[in-house]
């Protein structure tokens, strides 16, 4: 059995004294099976590329785990089931909701939440600005599905639990653990359609890593989070904030669709440091005269958007991302306008700088 091979402080820990971790399943590649082949994805093509998201329930994850017993007591519960290309911000209140919830219970030491890749570092930037606990809170997804040859899931969902049951976690914000690395939510981004390696921080690197049972944390998140954060997720009525992105020939068509349709913030993904064409900037500015805000963040992936760097933003009152990636600039956005006061574009930068 793998729990006779694990060191020490995770095999032989008397089972009373296992801190109790919850386990919160929202369905993703993790939980995704081969659902029947066909001729245009028959099985020797199948191993990895061809499967269903949110199939298995955690149930069943859980039960081709059993090492996990030497780890922690888990508490499951299947909270949704999807793809998380369809994650919702009412879902979004839901979660930030029910983590909150789970960990003020004294009994529950940390919160797992197995997530798709594909919105995984919104979700983890929500809760790391919306959770209001120094315990940890780790999300953990798969590139591959539970039916793969050499599938991820098992092995990343043994060491979120491990982290989430670490003493060292308590106190990092929301953490993403794949591939044997921890990252910070407020960095970690997905680079790779298809690798196991696919979840980087880029510029910063991984806060550390987990391996059999052993965690070491190599740096802290430096910005504020969880109980230091003041922002509240909203429990309705998200503020309507989209993204528009800047390339060779972009039009205004989008930001006056945006217009008329009553946004109240844009994220511009310009490119370079944050760089938008002419048309696009004019419109973006025109937005803000207009009362709404207009975020800029890049489309490069790594690096940051210097404030009056390549645009005028003190002069068109815009707000700079820095190095928020253009999704994750817009869930802090969101949350900024979500609240009670007023949002001029000098308190939205501070939000920028602080978070
Ligand atoms: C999803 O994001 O739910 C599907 C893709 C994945 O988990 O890798």
């Amino acid at each position: 059995m793998l729990a006779d091979f694990l060191p020490t402080s995770a095999s032989s820990a008397s089972s009373a004294c296992l801190p109790r971790i919850a386990v919160v399943a929202t369905g993703g590649t993790i939980a995704g099976a081969l659902t029947g082949t066909t001729a245009a994805a028959p099985a020797a093509v199948s191993l990895t590329a061809h499967y269903q998201a949110g199939i298995l329930e955690i149930e069943d994850l859980l039960e081709a785990l059993p090492v996990l017993a030497s780890v922690a007591h888990i508490e499951a519960e299947q909270s949704v089931q999807i793809d998380s290309k369809d994650m919702t911000l009412a879902y979004w209140s839901q979660l930030v909701y029910r983590v909150n919830a789970l960990l003020t219970r004294a009994e529950i030491d940390g919160v797992v939440i197995t997530h798709g890749t594909d919105t995984l570092e919104e979700t983890a930037f929500l809760l790391h600005l919306g959770v209001k606990s120094s315990k940890p809170v780790v999300l953990t997804a798969a590139m591959r599905p539970a039916t793969a040859l050499s599938a991820d899931g098992p092995l990343n969902l043994f060491n979120a639990v491990t982290v989430a049951a670490h003493q060292a976690a308590i106190g990092q914000g929301v953490l993403v653990v794949l591939n044997n690395q921890i990252h910070c939510a407020r960095d970690v981004t997905k680079t790779s359609t298809y690798a196991v390696d696919a979840f980087r921080s880029p510029e910063v690197g991984a806060l550390g890593w987990v391996q059999d049972g052993r965690v070491e944390f190599q740096r802290a998140p430096q910005r504020r989070h969880t109980c230091a954060s003041e922002l509240e997720a909203p429990l309705e009525a998200w503020p309507l904030v989209e993204i528009v992105m800047n390339y060779a020939g972009a039009s205004t068509v989008l930001v006056d669709a945006l217009m008329a349709a009553g946004v109240r913030g844009i994220v511009a993904a310009g490119t370079g440091n944050g760089s938008l064409g002419a048309p696009l900037q004019q419109a973006l500015a025109q937005a803000v005269r207009r009362g709404v805000a207009v975020v800029r963040a890049s489309r490069v992936g790594a690096g940051h958007v210097m404030r009056n760097g390549v645009v005028p933003d003190d002069e068109l009152g815009f707000v700079s991302a820095g190095t928020l990636n253009p999704y994750k600039a817009r869930v802090l956005l969101m949350l900024a306008l979500s609240g009670d006061q007023p949002a001029p574009t000098s308190r939205l930068q501070s939000i920028f700088d602080t978070y």
